[in-house]
């Protein structure tokens, strides 16, 4: 059984391990960090993880194993806002490693261009006031039980209530899950890393679901 609340600093190492993890066979990571061992990308992904906690536009959910106690999936929601998220304060520990200067390399730049370019562009494109789901990824160990489905139904619930779309970029991996929830395809587009020094090709999916209430 799995529990779902709002994500805390000292969730933010597991929160980083969960998602290294979740995409440590994908193509971009392996492309944008050519170098990088598992552990460096944790560590960098927990980073990442801190400075989102302090994005008021953005709330990371954490779904918990309650069995074990143990984070298993993550999602940033964008555009969702409560009490709760609003009243992240980090500790002083806390503070410091986010203001520290970290930036994983080596790295190949162009490749997060090329990628970032591609996200911006369609947002420019299709987004107006819908709500935005940054990130979903379930720990390896744990995918396949319906939990990325948990996560966006808690989603999906304060969207409907909001009476707001929800959009989001998919990969290979998760399109299925959206459509089965009510997503709709807008567009798909094709990453050709061996155009920025990279190896492979990944699709990307851009979705919407439309509120049902
Ligand atoms: C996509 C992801 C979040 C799904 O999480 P999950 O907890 O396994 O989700 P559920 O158990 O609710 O649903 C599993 C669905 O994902 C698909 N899936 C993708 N990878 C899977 C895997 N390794 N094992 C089982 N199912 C997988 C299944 O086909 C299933 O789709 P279906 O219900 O339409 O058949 C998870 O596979 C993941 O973290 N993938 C890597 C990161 C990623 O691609 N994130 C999505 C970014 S848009």
């Amino acid at each position: 059984m799995v529990e779902i609340r709002y994500a805390r600093e000292e969730d933010c190492p597991r929160i980083g391990a969960v998602n290294a993890a979740a995409y440590a066979t994908g193509l971009f990571l392996a492309n944008a960090f050519p170098q990088a061992t598992p552990d460096e990308r944790a560590e960098y992904m927990h980073f990442r993880a801190m400075q989102t906690l302090l994005d008021p536009s953005v709330c990371t959910l954490v779904a918990i194993e309650v069995e074990t106690n143990t984070i298993v999936a993550v999602a940033q929601w964008r555009g969702i806002f409560s009490e709760e998220r609003q009243s992240i304060v980090l500790s002083d520990e806390g503070t410091a490693f986010v203001k520290r200067e970290f930036s994983l390399e080596p790295r190949n730049q162009d490749v997060i261009n090329a990628f970032r370019a591609l996200v911006q562009a369609k947002r420019e494109r299709y987004l107006g006031d819908e709500i935005v789901l940054d990130q979903l990824c379930t720990h390896p160990q744990y995918q396949g039980r319906g939990i990325g489905a948990t996560m966006l139904q808690w989603g999906i619930n304060k969207a409907d209530e909001m009476q707001k779309d929800i959009y989001l970029e998919a990969t290979a991996a998760a399109r299925s899950l959206y459509s089965r929830l009510g997503w709709e395809m807008l567009e798909k587009a094709v990453l050709d890393y061996g155009l920025y020094g990279g190896e492979g090709v990944d699709k990307v999916y851009f979705m919407r679901r439309p509120h049902t209430r």
